[in-house]
């Protein structure tokens, strides 16, 4: 058996089975995956992955292996692995994968470790943990490698700001400001994967509680969107006044987050942002206020300064801890802080991380033919691999659509025709 480090090999079959499920909903993918099978573009190329080990993420490390890739996989969040998925990535695939659900901190980055000692030479992220991880203790891996790709907002954020302060030494591309990433994942699978996170982890009812999203982002937005849907009173907080503004006439009461602490049944964050849920606004939450996080780290709630501020806590179902402040109120943390949706759900569904995963593929391929031209900087996805996705989405789903005549094109290129 190949080197891994998973938490029960014997949960492969099972694992097996919601890979395939998953696959199903995963069409755009599957079709990168047969040309890659063909083709094998990525040839010779080991690639080091770091993403929250799902069933789309099986699908994805076949795909890459299938192009021709050595791939190893370790997981971007300790709280977000599938252990039958590891199993079977590791039993059925052949990949070697080193995640446990739960693993402390220590064990996260061995795992990231484990997964750097196959020399990587194409890094592709979600959270921008390889990479740093190579800056700032690994430099040695730098000789072997060609580029990477990031998966998220908050990876993005970080991986910019290296190549501002000049400190990035590869190119990346981002995968996550592709339009068929963002648009679709951050706002429908963010939006409906954490109200699946925040049901099954309260069995709560949504309809008629006061809901508040801090933030209006892509994530954020989507999540609003949801609990509104279900019935919710929706507050939304930002910083951004634009941001703020839409959300306003989307129809959502708008307010800082301390005078939403006050009303709040269920608290959501996804701002990619610390310190969002402070202290003050635990003290002003009302007894049995919920909060949660779906931003990528755990540091949107003032998780320190709440534990200094309880007199108990007990964990009092999965996912729920129980906090009694010393005023006697209690209030609850899920998924200790944690992305909701994959700490107490499953992720985003497979039809999204389709197109998600359909432009890791195409990066991965695009980075392996073209990185003798990149520099070390952040890149955009090419629109060529953005549209090329959503017309393989759009036909996977039996969608037609009009396309411009002659004379529309002429016209949409010119000047001259007035009123
Ligand atoms: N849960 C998931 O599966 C998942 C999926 C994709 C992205 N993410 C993560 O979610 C986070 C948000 O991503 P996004 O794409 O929505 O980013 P975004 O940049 O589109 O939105 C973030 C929003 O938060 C606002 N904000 C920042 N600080 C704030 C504060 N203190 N209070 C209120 N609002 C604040 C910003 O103004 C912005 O409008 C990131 O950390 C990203 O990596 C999570």
């Amino acid at each position: 058996m190949i080197k891994h480090d998973v938490k029960d090999i014997k949960l492969a079959a099972k694992g097996r089975l919601r890979i395939e499920w998953a696959a199903r909903e995963m069409p755009v993918l599957k079709s990168i995956k047969e040309r890659f099978t063909r083709e094998k573009p990525l040839k010779g190329l080991k690639l080091a992955a770091c993403l929250h080990v799902t069933t789309e993420t099986g699908n994805l490390m076949e795909t890459l292996k299938a192009g021709g890739a050595d791939v190893y996989l370790c997981a971007s969040n300790p709280l977000s692995t599938q252990d039958d998925v590891a199993a079977s990535l590791v039993r059925n695939s052949g990949i070697p994968v080193f995640a446990i659900k739960g693993e402390d901190h220590k064990t996260y980055y061995k795992h990231i470790m484990s997964a750097l000692s196959a020399k990587p030479n194409i890094t592709m992220d979600d959270g921008a943990d390889l990479v740093s991880t190579i800056h700032t203790k690994e430099k040695k891996l730098l000789k072997n490698i060609i580029g990477g790709t990031e998966e998220t907002t908050t990876g993005v954020i970080r991986l910019r700001a290296m190549a501002e302060k000049g400190v990035l030494e590869y190119p990346i591309i981002a995968v996550n400001d592709a339009y068929t990433k963002y648009l679709f994942d951050n706002r429908y699978g963010t939006g409906q994967s954490t109200m699946d996170g925040i049901l099954r982890a309260t069995n709560r009812l949504i309809a008629g509680s006061i809901f508040v999203v801090a933030g209006y982002g892509w994530c954020s937005r989507g999540i609003a969107m949801r609990a509104k849907g279900m019935g919710a009173r929706t507050i939304v907080t930002e910083v951004n006044p634009l941001r703020a503004l839409e959300a306003t006439m989307d129809g959502f009461e708008v307010m800082p987050m301390k005078d939403a602490a006050r009303l709040g049944d269920i608290f959501v964050t996804a701002t990619g942002d610390i310190d969002v849920i402070f202290g003050d606004c635990f003290r002003l939450m009302k007894d049995g206020a919920i909060f949660c996080n779906s931003g990528h780290f755990n540091v949107e709630i003032s998780i320190g300064t709440l534990r200094k501020m309880a007199r108990s806590r007990r964990q009092i179902r999965d996912f729920v801890e129980e906090y009694t402040l010393k005023n006697g109120k209690r209030i609850y943390l899920l998924g200790e802080g944690r992305l909701i949706n994959l700490a107490a759900a499953e992720g985003h569904p497979s039809a999204v991380m389709d197109m998600s995963f359909a432009n890791q593929s195409l990066c991965a391929e695009y980075m392996a033919g073209n990185y003798k031209k990149m520099d070390k900087t952040v890149y955009s996805v090419p629109d060529k691999i953005d549209s090329h996705i959503s017309k393989l989405k759009l036909k996977s789903m039996g969608i037609k659509i009009d396309s411009l005549t002659p004379a529309q094109k002429k016209y949409l290129s010119s000047w001259e025709m007035g009123t």
